[in-house]
C-alpha cells in the first residue's frame, strides 16, 4: 500500500511516517515545504528506509501533487500538512489562509483528478485521509461536556478557523464529487520531536534554561492531552479502515489544566535534573497575560473510533509525559540547532499588531 503523508517532516507527521514506515508492506512518501515547522532530523530513524522517501513541494501546488500522486501510485493520501500554531495564527493569519483553506483546496483537486484516473477496483480502495483538530468544534464550558463528532463547529481562532474550512471542503469534495474521504479531530498531542512554541516542550526546554515558564492567565484552561504515538496509530486506523465521508474523534481521556501539567514537568525535571541551591522549578512559573480568545476546555469523546476501528491509546498522561520529558532531555542534537536558529522561547499571539 502506498501513501502519501503531507507535513511528514513536522510533529505529528513524522510519527506517522516513522510509524508506517515499520510495516514493509508499506511505501511511504513524505511531501514537506520544511517551513519553520518543518525538520527532516525528525526523519532520522527512518532515512534510509527501503519504504521511505521524501519530497520537498507545497500543497498549493497542484500540478507538484499530481505528479507525486502519480509517481508513486499511491493509494491513501494522509493530509497533515498545515500552519498548526494558535499563536502564530493571532500575529499572522495569512499563512494559515493560505495552506490550511487554499491548500487543502488545491490538493484536493490534485486528489480528485489522479482519482478519477484510477481503475474501479483502485477507486474503490482509494481514501483521502484530512487530519483535523478538536479546536475547529469551539470551546467547552468548565464544568462539562464533550465534543462528539456531531457537535457542530464553532472556532475560535484564525487557526481553527482555518481547520474548520478545510474540513468543509473535503466533506464537500465528498459529497459533490464522491472523492473518498475520511476525516479525523484530535486533541493536543505531545511526545518527542515536538516543535518548542508549544506549550509541552517550550515549558521543559525553558526551565532547562532557567527561563520563566510563561503561563496564560491564571493557567486554568483545560486541554485533553494525547501521547503522539498513540495519534499516529489512530491515524493509520482512520485512514486504513475508516468509512468513507465519515470522521472520527480522537483524544486521550486525560484532561489538565494548563497549570497542573506545567507544575507536572517541574516535579519530573526535579526528579532528573535537580537545579542548583535545592531550589524547585515550579519556582519559574511566570503568570502572563492571557491569549486573545482563549478556548476554556476541550475534552474529546473518542467511543466511536474505539467501537468501529478498535483505538485505544496506550500510553496514559503520567507515563507519556515522563517518556517526553526523558526525550527532551537525551536528545539535545535535536533541540539545540532550533532554539538557536529558529525559535528561542520568545512569545507570541499577544495580538497587538495583526501582520499578514
Ligand atoms: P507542525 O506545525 O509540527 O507540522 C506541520 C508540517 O507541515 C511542517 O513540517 C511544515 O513544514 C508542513 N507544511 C506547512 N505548510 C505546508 C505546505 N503549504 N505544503 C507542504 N507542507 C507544509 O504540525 P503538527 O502539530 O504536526 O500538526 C499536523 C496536523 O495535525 C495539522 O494539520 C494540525 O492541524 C493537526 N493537529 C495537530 C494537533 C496538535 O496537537 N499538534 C492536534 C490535532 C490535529
Ligand atoms: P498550545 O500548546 O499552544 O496548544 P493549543 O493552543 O492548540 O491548545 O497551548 C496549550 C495550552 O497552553 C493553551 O491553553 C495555551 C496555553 N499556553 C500557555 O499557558 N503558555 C504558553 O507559553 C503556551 C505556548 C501555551
Amino acid at each position: 500500500m502506498n501513501f502519501l503523508v503531507t507535513g511528514g517532516a513536522g510533529f505529528i507527521g513524522s510519527a506517522v511516517c516513522r510509524h508506517l514506515c515499520a510495516n514493509p508492506a508499506y511505501r511511504v512518501t513524505n511531501l514537506d515545504k520544511l517551513t519553520y515547522a518543518g525538520n527532516l532530523a525528525s526523519l532520522r530513524p527512518i532515512e534510509n528506509a527501503h519504504n521511505y522517501s521524501f519530497a520537498q513541494a507545497d500543497i498549493c501546488d497542484e500540478r507538484a501533487v499530481l505528479d507525486l500522486l502519480r509517481r508513486h501510485d499511491i493509494d491513501i493520501v494522509m493530509n497533515l500538512a498545515a500552519e498548526s500554531h494558535v499563536d502564530r495564527s493571532i500575529d499572522g493569519p495569512g499563512a494559515f489562509i493560505e495552506t490550511n483553506i487554499v491548500g487543502t483546496y488545491k490538493i484536493l483537486n490534485a486528489a480528485l483528478e489522479y482519482w478519477r484516473s484510477l481503475s474501479d477496483d483502485r477507486k474503490s480502495r482509494f481514501r483521502f485521509h484530512h487530519v483535523s483538530t478538536d479546536e475547529v468544534f469551539g470551546d467547552l464550558p468548565f464544568e462539562g461536556g464533550m465534543f462528539v463528532e456531531e457537535t457542530p463547529y464553532a472556532p475560535s481562532s484564525p487557526y481553527s478557523a482555518s481547520k474548520a474550512a478545510s474540513d468543509h471542503l473535503v466533506r464537500a469534495w465528498h459529497e459533490t464529487y464522491g472523492l473518498p474521504v475520511v476525516l479525523s479531530n484530535c486533541s493536543n498531542n505531545y511526545g518527542p520531536y515536538h516543535f518548542p512554541e508549544k506549550l509541552i516542550p517550550l515549558v521543559i526546554l525553558n526551565a532547562l534554561d532557567e527561563k520563566p515558564l510563561p503561563v496564560y492567565g491564571a493557567g486554568a484552561n483545560v486541554r485533553d492531552w494525547l501521547f503522539v504515538e498513540d495519534h499516529a496509530r489512530a491515524l493509520e486506523l482512520v485512514a486504513t479502515k475508516g468509512h468513507p465521508g465519515e470522521s472520527y474523534n480522537v483524544g486521550g481521556n486525560s484532561e489538565r489544566t494548563n497549570l497542573a501539567v506545567v507544575e507536572t514537568i517541574c516535579d519530573l525535571l526535579d526528579a532528573r535534573r535537580p537545579r542548583a541551591r535545592g531550589r524547585r522549578y515550579r519556582e519559574l512559573i511566570s503568570f502572563v497575560t492571557d491569549r486573545p480568545g482563549h478556548d476554556r476546555r476541550y475534552a474529546i469523546d473518542a467511543t466511536k473510533i474505539g467501537r468501529e476501528l478498535g483505538w485505544t491509546p496506550r500510553e496514559n498522561f503520567d507515563s507519556g509525559l515522563a517518556r517526553t520529558v526523558d526525550w527532551f532531555l537525551d536528545n539535545e542534537w535535536w533541540w539545540g540547532p532550533i532554539r538557536e536558529q529558529r525559535y528561542a522561547g520568545e512569545r507570541l499571539g499577544e495580538a497587538r499588531k495583526v501582520g499578514a
